[in-house]
């Protein structure tokens, strides 16, 4: 009788564990689908087919396990474990396994109390309203052919004067076929007479634009990412005169369908201080000629020194169809300290994208860059263009290969780690980690002063003028409660005599200052 008992109660026990344990789409599969998935498939977006509701995921259940088990959905090519960047995209162990466990116990709805509210997905501009809006001169058709289209186009800004830019939003107008764009700022009226040369709508470009613009990097787009954001007194510069380049790719179709992509550019309101530079590692920086034999599978292995010192924003390999990994790092000259870049495993030309980091990284001068790149020119490389396989170098074509990193970054000043661009994964809103004061602008000033400033979490804040002398001059802000945030002020300065000044910013345990010149 005791034994029936215990047995009894551990039957009762194994059976609550299990019903614990089980996993069904309502609390576990739908969170997963809403978080990853839901982006890219539902009805209008580049993703084959939806997985928006229980229907849906079931009856693509088998191919939705198969793709996440071996790491291809969602498609996020970086090893997350090397590097981080922002608005990655990747499955934990846990929820690939209760994937696959969901489907195994059968593919139990659950209780639909369980099933979290379908997210919301922002219709038009995620960043406000842009000042000026570039759209594509007319809709661009992609043939129901099966086949990819890479397009470049060439859209007039129409300005005369030279433009500062602090965000970048690429507006996809057809999501079932744009596949990324990779945007370029063109001053010499190049790309206006190949546009002029193809018979359609813009010209026919596999891998960039044709030629080398003045901005090559300008900004790109891959679906599920957020528009290019960068903090106060650093952007891009939009040039007067210019083109503004969109090289596009289309994704395989069996209908016809048209595009008209606009994209969305927001002026700087704080003049830019430091412009954001993108130099491209290629084959100049090998030890070695840019070929590939036949029949054979090659890593080629490329330097750069950094010059001074810079804040890097982000990365973006570039490769064609040969290429089957990415690895890029820098290493300090006494060999001590490392830092990861970007390893990319598994090659895939139809998902590269541009990668930010979800803040600076700091690449002290001196240091060295090393990128590696393997190439794959055999049989057994799925995606080689040739059959029997030819010999390959560099070039535009889908034949020819590319060796390229771009890389963008800043000139580093002291403080830029703190800046933290955007958290990995989240929304597109800049998070201020710690207390900072900005340079201020104009300096010298005469009139006026732009003061920029972030605060954390300090229980009292306080920014003050002072003269040379340590005299109080006059309170720019003052709080006694936490405010966290971002904050720019104006200061009149047109009744204060010509000198120099001290802005001192007391946050917590914070204090720091700049200096503040005022000339009349
Ligand atoms: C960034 C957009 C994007 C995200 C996010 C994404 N997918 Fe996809 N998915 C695609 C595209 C595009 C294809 C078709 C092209 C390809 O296979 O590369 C695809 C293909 C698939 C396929 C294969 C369909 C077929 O018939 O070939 C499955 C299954 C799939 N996705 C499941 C998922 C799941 C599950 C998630 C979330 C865990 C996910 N995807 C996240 C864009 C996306």
């Amino acid at each position: 009788m005791e034994i029936m008992k215990k047995s009894l109660t551990l039957i009762l026990l194994f059976s609550s564990c299990f019903t614990f344990a089980q996993v069904t789409f309502t609390a576990d599969i739908a969170p997963i689908m809403f978080e990853h998935c839901t982006k890219c498939h539902r009805q209008g977006e580049i993703g084959p087919m939806p997985l928006t509701n229980y229907q849906e995921v079931m009856a693509n259940a088998s191919m939705v396990e198969y793709t996440t088990s071996i790491g291809y959905m969602p498609p996020w090519r970086p090893d997350h474990t090397y590097s981080t960047f922002r608005d990655e995209n990747v499955l934990s162990q846990d929820e690939i396994d209760k994937i696959a466990l969901w489907i195994t116990e059968g593919m139990p709805e659950g209780n639909p109390a369980d099933l979290p509210p379908f997210p919301e997905y922002i219709d038009g501009s995620q960043i406000g309203t842009p000042d000026l809006v570039l759209t594509m001169n007319e809709p661009y058709e992609h043939q129901g052919t099966m086949t990819d289209q890479y397009q470049v186009f060439v859209l007039p800004t129409g300005l005369t004067e030279d433009h500062d830019i602090e965000a970048i939003e690429v507006r996809a107008d057809n999501n079932e076929i744009c596949h990324h764009a990779i945007l370029g700022i063109d001053t010499t009226g190049t790309a206006q007479l190949l546009d002029a040369a193809d018979p359609e709508y813009g010209y026919t470009q596999f891998g960039g634009f044709g030629f080398d613009p003045v901005d090559q990097f300008f900004g790109a787009w891959v679906p599920g990412t957020n528009p290019m954001t960068y903090p106060p007194t650093i952007g891009k510069k939009l040039f007067a005169n210019a083109d503004l380049l969109i090289q596009m790719h289309y994704g395989p179709t069996s209908v016809t369908q048209t595009d008209q992509t606009s994209v969305n550019l927001f002026f700087s309101d704080d003049p830019i201080q430091r412009y954001v530079r993108t130099y491209a590692i290629n084959p100049y920086n090998l030890d070695e000629l840019f070929f590939i034999p036949a029949n054979t599978v090659k890593t080629f292995h490329g330097t750069l020194q950094i010059p001074f010192d810079v804040s890097l924003i982000g990365v973006g390999p570039h490769a064609h169809l040969l290429c089957k990994s990415f690895e890029v790092y820098a290493v300090s000259p006494d060999l001590q300290d490392t830092i990861q870049m970007i390893r990319i495993p598994e090659w895939n030309f139809n998902w590269q994208g541009f990668y930010s980091y979800p803040s600076f990284i700091h690449l002290p001068a001196g240091y060295t860059v090393h990128c590696y790149a393997t190439y794959d020119n055999t049989e057994n490389n799925p995606f080689n263009p040739s059959s029997p396989p030819q010999w390959s170098a560099w070039g535009e074509g889908t034949e020819d290969e590319m060796y390229l990193c771009y890389i963008q970054y800043v000139p580093y000043l002291n403080g830029d780690e703190d800046i933290v661009l955007s958290a990995a994964n989240h929304e597109n809103v800049m998070v201020y980690k710690e207390t900072q004061l900005f340079p201020s602008y104009p300096n010298p000033a005469a009139i006026e002063v732009n003061i920029g400033f972030s605060i954390g979490n300090s229980k009292e804040t306080s920014l003050d003028l002072y003269d040379a002398q340590g005299r109080w001059i006059r309170t720019v802000f003052r709080s006694t409660k936490p405010v966290p945030g971002l904050y720019r002020e104006k200061l009149n300065t047109s009744d204060l005599p010509s000198g120099t000044f001290y802005l001192k910013l007391q946050s917590g345990d914070h204090v720091s200052g700049r200096q503040l010149i005022i000339t009349h």
